[in-house]
């Protein structure tokens, strides 16, 4: 305490506790907290009881492994097998809902529904029940990048006909599952299915069909989305009075300097990343956003093609998308600086995604790294980000469905409780700015196969012991001051759990375990 305020605190009387307290900030009563997971990250049991094989199985089993560590989803967290220690973690922690993911190759193992899957089926009715039966409200997301292999031979994203394979499949989910789930997400990460599968290498199935790839993916993925969300609205609505939505990944792009060429490289950045995809939805216009059209068409022009390598929205596609949404689910964990750099010549590959948008994407040296690269914390980003979404798309129903910090592990998880602070304390200022932010899922409630970076990023509330049959999972002190959080719907930076004990338990493993009361 500084000395004013000490002064300050004799004069009016009042105890540091009441100072202390005065910092501490409330999420209003509705708000609601959650975690989440996703199918092939934490299920395993991929090739149990008829589950059709996905795109991360075959590369994952295939002599080029893409992963660091040389690893698969194969077992993961076994969710499969464990669901009711997931679902009471969910309950443990306090939480107002869980979101998870269904597996398109569990339910029809061939993508089609002529064949579905009742195993599989019942599978995510049991999980679903659990949840309810813990009061946790599950939600649920229909495709989270494990397309049923069957498909990909056809082409995948890239093939306009998966509009109707991906609608016949939400019409299944929703025929078994739409009485008890409410909340449905069409698709999670649209940038990182058709940036990270079709124009990279980044994700399965890796085409690196750079420049043309991840733009034939994107009209196809938004027009999945709008059919399956104009399916539930049109006939599930009246029956179940749910919501769908879409969660897509955000990066806030801040200008690295205060130069008009440094503005518009932050904003088509911007564009590119998200923009993409939360214009033709969430703007009252509709469609891919103006520039970003223009400097795709501009590119494809100068490079010799015939037409954009971007496939424009017809005025009924513009029609379709457009509102197509309940809510706007963000994912979104750090903030990047874009500049212009007149020699960007050699430093992208022609065509791509990057050389289109012409900006140049880097991290300030000053903000705090996590052991992954590419994250920093940058909660003022995460602000600016929300009053964008505000301005740009008339304030949608927003809800944060992932957001998190990796570490190597342990316990003692100090950086990510820190994170999870500054992130909270941000998402306050956004609401004071009257953004609509209606709900907080932490990536993720344990830990899981992190796709290209394997087992060696831990993004858990609960650290999962992989080398235990039993995969037991272990809460660490984050989950202990999310817990606090979800319970009060309070932020209190000094609030530490009174019963945090680490002590080496004399089970078989001796592994660390933390011993309280309720957790
Ligand atoms: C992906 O494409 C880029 C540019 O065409 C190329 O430099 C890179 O080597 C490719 N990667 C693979 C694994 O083929
Ligand atoms: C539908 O659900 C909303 C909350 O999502 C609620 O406010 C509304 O009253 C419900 N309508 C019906 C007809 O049950």
């Amino acid at each position: 305490m500084n000395n004013y305020l000490f002064l300050l605190s004799i004069f009016l009387g009042l105890s540091d506790d009441v100072i202390s307290k005065s910092k501490i900030r409330s999420f209003p009563s509705d708000f609601w907290f959650g975690a989440s997971t996703a199918a092939y990250q934490v299920e395993g049991g991929w090739n149990e009881d008829g589950k059709g094989s996905s795109i991360w199985d075959t590369a994952c089993h295939s002599d080029l492994n893409p992963v660091r560590d040389d690893s698969n989803g194969d077992v993961a967290a076994d969710s499969y097998h464990k669901y009711k220690r997931d679902a009471e973690i969910a309950q443990e922690l306090g939480l107002n809902f869980y979101r998870f993911s269904i597996s398109w190759p569990r339910i029809l193992p061939n993508g089609f529904p002529d064949k579905i899957n009742t195993l599989g089926v019942e599978y995510y009715t049991k999980v679903i029940n659990e949840l309810l039966a813990r009061n946790v409200t599950p939600v649920v997301t229909l495709y989270h990048w494990d397309l049923p292999s069957n498909l990909q031979k056809l082409g995948g994203w890239a093939n306009p006909s998966i509009v109707t394979w991906y609608t016949d499949y939400a019409k299944v989910v929703f025929d078994k599952f739409s009485d008890k789930v409410k909340h449905f997400i069409t698709m999670n990460d649209p940038k990182g299915i058709c940036f990270g599968g079709y124009g990279s290498e980044n994700t399965a199935p890796f085409l690196n069909m750079s420049g043309i790839g991840e733009y034939l993916c994107s009209r196809n993925v938004l027009l999945a989305h709008a059919n399956a969300y104009h399916l539930y609205d049109g006939h599930y609505r009246k029956l179940h009075n749910g919501t769908v939505g879409i969660a897509l990944n955000f990066v806030w792009y801040e200008p690295a300097s205060d130069t008009m060429d440094d503005n518009s490289a932050a904003v088509d950045a911007r564009q590119f990343e998200w923009g993409q995809y939360a214009h033709p939805i969430f703007s009252k216009a509709g469609d891919y956003p103006t520039e970003f059209k223009k400097n795709i068409a501009y590119k494809s022009a100068e490079q010799g093609f015939a037409r954009s390598r971007l496939n424009h929205l017809t005025a009924k596609d513009v029609t379709l998308i457009r509102g197509s949404a309940d809510f706007l689910g963000v994912n979104t964990y750090t903030t990047k600086l874009a500049y212009r750099d007149a020699s960007l010549e050699g430093m992208y590959t022609v065509p791509s995604y990057m050389d289109d948008m012409g900006a140049v994407l880097v991290k300030d040296p000053a903000w705090t790294q996590s052991q992954t690269n590419w994250l920093q914390e940058v909660p003022w980003g995460f602000s600016k980000l929300l009053i964008a979404i505000k301005n740009l798309y008339d304030n949608p129903p927003v809800y944060i469905m992932e957001n998190g910090w990796s570490t190597e592990g342990g316990l003692l998880d100090e950086d990510r409780i820190n994170y999870f602070r500054t992130y909270l304390n941000a998402l306050l200022d956004a609401l004071d700015a009257g953004c609509d932010v209606k709900g907080y899922s932490v990536w993720s409630l344990i830990d899981s196969f992190e796709w290209r970076q394997g087992y060696l990023d831990k993004y858990g509330l609960y650290e999962v012991d992989f080398s235990s049959p039993d995969k037991t999972r272990t809460p660490r002190k984050s989950a202990f001051i999310y817990k606090e959080i979800a319970r009060s719907k309070t932020l209190d930076p000094d609030f530490e759990p009174e019963k945090f004990i680490v002590e080496v338990t004399q089970d078989s493993q001796e592994k660390l375990k933390i011993e309280n009361d309720v957790l």
